[in-house]
C-alpha cells in the first residue's frame, strides 16, 4: 500500500509517499523560510498564501518522479493539526480533494505523531516500549510510547518550546530566522563557563519544561554585555543558552527513562537537528548502557515524509477522514492516543 501525504502546519510545504512495503518512495520539501526572513519570523497569512501556491506543484513533482499515477496511491494523509490555521488548511483541502477525486481514503494525521515516528523512516528504528524526547518550535514533549499510536504525555513545556527559545535567542544575537541552526553554529565557537544560565524546574518534581525564564537570562546578559557584546561575546552567550537546555532536557529524560525503565530513546523535531544535543544525549545514553534514534538530520524539521509515515499507521487502524474539511490548530498528542480509554 502507499500513501500520499502532504504537510503545511507552518513554513514548509512537504510532499511525500511512503510504502508499507518499500519504505519512503519520494520525498519534496518547498521551505517558505526567505519569505518569512525578513519578518524575523513567520507571517501565517503569507504562509497560507504560499502553501496555496506550491501544493499541487509539489504533488505533480512527487507523483512525477517516482513515475506513480492516482491509481498507485491507496490514501492521501494530510497534517490537521497542530499547527497555524491557515496553513493547516491549505494541506487538508488540498488533500481531501486529491483523495475524493482519486476515489481513495483521507486521513488526517498529527504533527507530533510524524515528528515522533520520523527515525522509523531510518535503517535503525527504535523498539518499542520506547521513550521519545520531542523538540520542535512549537512543542516540547517527553512521551512514553508503550505500543505503535500509544502516546502518554508524561511532561511538556509550559510556557516557550526549546526551538521557540532559540528562535527568541538568536534574535537577541541578532541572528536571522529561523534562529536555531544560527544559535548552534555560535555556539560551536563559545567557551565553556563564560555565561552559566538556569536549567529551569530541574530542581522540581516532574517532566515539565519552562524556557522563557532562560530567554530572559539571555536578554539580561545581551543586556549587561552593552558595548562589549563582541562576536565572542555572543558565542559564549549562544553556548552557555545551548548547554543550559541540553543540560535541561537531559535531566527531565534521564528521571523518564528511569521511571518507565526504559532503554531506548528518540529525540526527534526540529531541536533535534542541534549538533551538540545529539552529541550530550549520545553520552549520557552511552553511559546507561541505553541506545538513541534520530531522524536524519532533514527529517528532524518540517517534513512531508514523516506525516507518509504516520498517514500509514493511521490507515491502518482505519482512521480515515469524513467528507468535511476538519483541522485542529490545537490538538493534544494523548487524544490520538489508541489507548486513550483505557
Ligand atoms: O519541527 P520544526 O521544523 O517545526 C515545528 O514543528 O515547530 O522545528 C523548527 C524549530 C525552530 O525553532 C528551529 O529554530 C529549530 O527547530 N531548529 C534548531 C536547529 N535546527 C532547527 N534548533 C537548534 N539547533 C538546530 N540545529
Ligand atoms: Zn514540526
Amino acid at each position: 500500500m502507499k500513501v500520499l501525504a502532504i504537510e503545511s502546519s507552518c513554513d514548509e510545504t512537504g510532499v511525500a509517499v511512503y510504502s508499507d512495503t518499500e519504505g519512503l518512495v519520494v520525498n519534496k520539501l518547498y521551505t517558505q523560510i526567505a519569505l518569512h526572513r525578513e519578518y524575523g519570523g513567520v507571517v501565517p497569512e503569507l504562509a497560507s498564501r504560499d502553501h496555496i501556491r506550491k501544493a499541487i506543484p509539489l504533488v505533480r513533482e512527487a507523483m512525477d518522479s517516482a513515475g506513480l499515477t492516482p491509481k498507485d496511491i491507496d490514501a492521501v494523509a494530510y497534517t490537521a493539526g497542530p499547527g497555524l490555521i491557515g496553513a493547516l488548511l491549505v494541506g487538508a483541502a488540498v488533500g481531501r480533494s486529491l483523495a475524493f477525486a482519486w476515489g481513495c481514503p483521507a486521513v488526517p494525521v498529527h504533527h507530533m505523531e510524524g515528528h515522533l515516528l520520523a527515525p522509523m523512516l531510518e535503517e535503525k528504528k527504535p523498539h518499542y516500549p520506547f521513550l521519545a524526547l520531542l523538540v520542535s518550535g512549537g512543542h516540547t514533549m517527553i512521551v512514553k510510547v508503550a505500543r505503535p499510536g500509544s502516546y502518554k504525555v508524561m511532561g511538556q513545556s509550559i510556557d516557550d518550546a526549546a526551538g521557540e527559545a532559540f528562535d527568541k535567542t538568536a534574535k537577541l544575537l541578532g541572528i536571522p530566522y529561523p534562529g536555531g541552526p544560527g544559535v548552534s553554529a555560535l555556539a560551536e565557537r563559545g567557551h565553556r563557563g563564560k555565561y552559566v544560565f538556569p536549567r529551569p524546574m530541574t530542581d522540581r518534581p516532574g517532566y515539565d519544561f519552562s524556557f522563557s525564564g532562560l530567554k530572559t537570562a539571555a536578554a539580561t546578559a545581551v543586556e549587561q554585555a552593552g558595548d562589549g557584546l563582541t562576536d565572542e561575546a555572543k558565542a559564549d552567550i549562544a553556548f552557555g543558552f545551548e548547554d543550559a537546555v541540553i543540560d535541561t532536557l537531559i535531566t527531565k529524560v534521564s528521571r523518564a527513562l528511569k521511571a518507565e525503565h526504559l532503554k531506548e530513546l528518540v529525540v526527534a523535531g526540529g531541536v533535534s537537528a542541534n549538533r551538540h544535543l545529539r552529541a550530550r544525549i549520545g553520552e549520557f545514553m552511552k553511559k546507561i548502557g541505553g541506545e538513541v534514534f534520530y531522524p536524519r538530520p532533514e527529517f528532524c524539521t518540517d517534513n512531508g515524509a514523516m506525516i507518509a509515515c504516520a498517514g500509514m499507521l493511521r490507515l491502518k487502524l482505519g482512521q480515515v477522514a469524513g467528507d468535511a474539511i476538519e483541522v485542529r490548530p490545537r490538538w493534544a498528542l494523548e487524544d490520538i492516543s489508541v489507548d486513550r480509554d483505557e
